[in-house]
């Protein structure tokens, strides 16, 4: 077979290299225009190698479906020993082939709409006081407050466990490890083990394991159907990290984007507000019926269409495979970079604007791999449906009974998740 390799950066002039170098070198702030001048030069498909790091970078609708669904078979998740292995050891997100589908069954349950909706319902009364204490006319930084938000959210619908009292001990040990699997300096010189701050995480979450194996009726959640199904506590702590960190992260970051553009659209702030009064008056948004909002809907969609999260997938090639005419080799790494593909000028009109009415508008065929904040296939995110359903009825809430405004600019920061820099700051006035 003859190899088809995809550009490389070296396939470059030296001025136009010589840019992307300088805009690689300034870091994880500048790798979203270092990522689209590359796409701009190189096409759908290049290979970025920086003396030892090396990555075939997968930016097209089509490519992602072959990678996602029609080769999957030619892919590891699990990507040798990097950080992310050496946290989540056999976590759902890093298993592969039978192992993934034995957590994949147990773990899944729990994620449908009709079992979490319930617990969803008695969300409030645990996130209401920390909203109740913002001061009218006080800034807050919606990154540190979203977190706190997600993580109590996350533990009751999955642990059914009130989080509340226990926040400031895992709070710096939840950042370590989370900048920990991020990119960084590991990229080159290999990964160092993981922070001794996640002795702190496992402490939390091997007594959580401990008590519900005590309890004579457990609740019917996520925890209780790990113990029942998982007899090593240790593969038990890999799922209950993986979720938990997968869980809520992805959630800060959304909220916290979706935020900072409520506040630069107050338009759509009004427009939203009065969608919600519509449906619920000054009653709490019902989490049944967050999801049949028009407008909040579109605004949702298109933050995480240009915000997504999870900008990129990590895997490694195991078979040989051609993916958009371009030969692949076993060990090679892979990144599927939703962010270019949700960027991309010839899927999206007006690709880098931010237009929730494009929601709203008739559409024709739109390809299905041009928008995947949930990546998508059989490996798609298992917790798509509950973050569909937090992120709308915590925003409902918000827009119900408050108006936010901006304080100052912020970039995107590509860490472990695609987080607005240097936070959020917001200024909040109750409605
Ligand atoms: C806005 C919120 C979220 C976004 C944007 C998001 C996005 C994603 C994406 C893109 C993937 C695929 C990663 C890849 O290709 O390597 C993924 C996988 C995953 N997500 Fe999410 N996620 C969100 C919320 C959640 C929540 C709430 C949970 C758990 C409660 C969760 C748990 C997971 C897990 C365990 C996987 C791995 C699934 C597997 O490999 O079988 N995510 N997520």
């Amino acid at each position: 077979m003859r190899y088809k390799l995809p550009p490389s950066i070296a396939n470059l002039s030296p001025q136009k290299g010589l840019r992307i170098l300088w805009l690689l070198r300034k870091g994880t702030r500048a790798l979203p225009q270092a990522l689209e001048a590359l796409r701009a030069e190189l096409g759908d498909m290049f290979v970025i190698k920086l003396g030892k790091f090396e990555r075939v970078v997968i930016a097209h609708p089509e490519g992602l479906r072959e990678a996602l669904v029609e080769k999957r078979e030619a892919f590891a998740w699990r990507v040798g020993d990097e950080p992310i292995v050496r946290l989540l050891r056999r976590g759902l997100l890093v298993q592969d082939g039978q192992d993934h589908l034995e957590l994949r069954k147990i773990l899944e349950p729990s994620n449908r709409r009709r079992h979490f909706l319930p617990k969803l319902s008695e969300l409030y009364p645990l996130i209401l006081p920390l909203f109740d204490s913002w001061r009218e006319g006080g800034i807050y930084d919606m990154l540190v407050e979203m977190r706190k938000v997600a993580l109590i959210a996350f533990e009751w619908v999955y642990f059914s466990h009130d989080v509340r009292g226990e926040l400031h001990q895992i709070w710096k040990p939840i950042l370590n490890v989370i900048s920990y699997i991020g990119p960084g300096l590991w990229l080159l010189w290999g990964a160092s083990a993981p922070p001794a701050a996640v002795q702190v995480i496992d402490a939390h979450l091997y007594t959580l394991i401990q008590m519900r194996k005590r309890e004579t009726t457990p609740p019917d959640d996520m925890l209780t159907h790990l113990v029942r199904e998982v007899s090593e506590d240790d593969l038990i702590r890999d799922q209950m990290l993986t979720m938990l960190i997968a869980g809520h992260d992805t959630s800060t970051a959304s909220l916290a984007w979706a935020l900072h553009l409520l506040s630069i659209y107050p338009e759509w702030q009004e427009k939203i507000h009065e969608e919600v009064k519509g449906a619920f008056g000054s009653n709490l948004p019902a989490p049944s019926e967050v999801t049949e909002l028009p407008f909040l809907d579109a605004f949702v969609k298109e933050t995480l269409r240009l915000y997504p999260p999870i900008h990129a997938g990590n895997r490694l090639v195991r078979l040989p495979a051609e993916i958009m005419g371009y030969s692949l080799r076993p060990s090679q790494k892979v990144l599927l970079s939703y962010y270019l593909v949700q960027r991309h000028p010839d899927f999206w009109e007006e690709a880098e604007a931010f237009r929730p009415e494009r929601w709203l508008e008739p559409k024709g065929k739109q390809n299905t791999f041009a928008y995947v904040p949930f990546s998508g296939g059989p490996r798609m995110c298992i917790g798509a449906p509950f973050a569909q359903v937090e992120l709308r009825m915590i925003l409902a809430y918000l827009i119900q009974n408050f108006r936010f405004l901006p304080v100052s600019p912020i970039q995107m920061h590509m860490g472990a998740t695609l987080e607005p820099y240097p936070g959020v700051k917001l200024k909040v006035y109750r409605r």
